[in-house]
């Protein structure tokens, strides 16, 4: 009888695209993917750390399983970025959780399990935790495996090396690996060969690739080359390596979306220099000129934290302004969470939850006429 698992899928589109590789693993060992979390043998939390909520909504999950004495609930995995981020202090924590894997070891999840169902008896407290890995092998990405009949995630580089203060991602993910782009256009062509028409390329800092002379602009010229593929997009980039060749890359690709997520963080350029963003106010602001001038019709949309440590009314200010000169088609806006081992959990949270609540709602209702305004035009 082939064992059931069922995954739940937490955080960014990278971590959508890792449970497809999960599950591709697990298919191609023998296992089956159930939708149904009742009837699983086997239950996977794919976890979130980017901030204190995220992890906050798994602890809660998790929680429902304490109650359940051992014969009677799902061997339960934690994997992702929260295994990488507590390690084996998760089963402190949840005692119940049989196994943790951080996000560059995914491929010994079906080796994981098969040893724990094999080995698995009521008197033994056998704990695995794999965190200690730094690398993914290619074959992850081509089991096949994608959840949408139409659109596809591809993952073009892992983990990210540039340290914005606040960030648990270097942390958590590794350092920027790119993929070779031979291997990126070859997973797209097989998925095109399964029907997949619409692709999305991921990363933390997409317009950071570089394999073998091939930069990010090559490579979306090369994407928009491939015969079958209908439209495409990406996430996210960086400004510190936005450049006008790039916004020249993305107007002359006539199937990728002329649509552009480039986080801004703050407004204020002290903030700036504190989250260690590599940019300053009026260099984002003469990107977002230039992008215009170059993508005619381009939408463009960003991240933004309130309530980072020591952000004044002032700073605060030169954000709320940011956002409404800008115009942006769509913003996200998050309260700052401390986040273990970034250089900015050594500065004090020092702007009240009042506070940082209030700053939230001001941006978000800014936002929310902007987004109105330009959607009756
Ligand atoms: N606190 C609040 N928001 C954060 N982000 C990343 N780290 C934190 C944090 N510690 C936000 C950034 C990023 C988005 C994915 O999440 O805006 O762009
Ligand atoms: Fe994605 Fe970052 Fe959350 Fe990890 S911590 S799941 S990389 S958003």
């Amino acid at each position: 009888m082939k064992i059931n698992t069922y995954i739940y899928t937490f955080g960014c589109q990278m971590n959508v695209r890792d449970s497809e590789v999960i599950a591709g693993l697990l298919v191609n060992n023998g296992y089956q993917i159930t939708i149904n979390p009742d009837e699983a043998d086997v239950i996977l939390f794919n976890t979130c750390s980017v901030r204190q909520h995220a992890e906050d909504k798994v602890w809660s999950e998790l929680g429902r399983f304490k109650k359940k004495d051992k014969q009677n609930r799902p061997i339960i995995g934690l994997v992702g970025c929260m295994a990488q981020n507590y390690k084996e202090k998760v089963f402190t924590r949840a005692p119940y959780v049989d196994f943790i894997v951080g996000p560059n070891d995914l491929r010994k999840i079906p080796q994981i399990i098969d040893n724990l169902i094999n080995q698995r008896s009521p008197l033994t407290q056998l704990k695995i935790w794999q965190t200690n890995g730094t690398w993914r092998p290619e074959e992850i990405y081509h089991s096949g495996f994608y959840q949408d009949k139409e659109h596809a995630y591809v993952i073009i580089s892992e983990g990210c090396s540039n340290y914005c203060s606040y960030c648990i991602v270097p942390y958590v993910r590794g350092p920027l690996r790119n993929r070779n782009y031979k291997d990126i256009l070859r997973e797209i062509e097989e998925a095109i060969d399964k029907g997949i028409r619409k692709f999305t390329l991921l990363g933390q800092n997409v317009n950071a690739y570089e394999f073998d002379g091939i930069n990010f602009n090559k490579l979306i010229r090369l994407v928009n080359e491939i015969k079958g593929l209908e439209e495409f997009g990406f996430i996210t980039s960086h400004p510190k390596d936005a450049t006008e060749e790039f916004f020249k890359a993305i107007s002359d690709c006539q199937k990728l979306k002329q649509y552009l997520h480039l986080p801004v963080q703050s407004g204020s350029d002290r903030i700036l220099k504190l989250m260690n963003r590599g940019y300053t106010r009026g260099f984002y602001l003469s990107l977002v000129d230039r992008y215009r001038k170059i993508v005619k019709r381009g939408s463009l949309s960003t991240d933004i934290i309130v309530g980072f440590p020591s952000e004044t009314e002032e700073d605060f200010l030169d954000t709320y302004n940011l956002v409404k000169d800008v115009q942006f088609n769509n913003a996200f806006i998050f309260k700052y969470s401390v986040r273990p081992n970034t250089e900015a959990e050594k500065l004090p949270d020092n702007v009240d939850k009042k506070e940082k609540e209030r700053r939230h709602r001001l941006i978000l209702e800014l936002q929310k006429n902007i987004s109105k305004g330009l959607n009756e035009n």
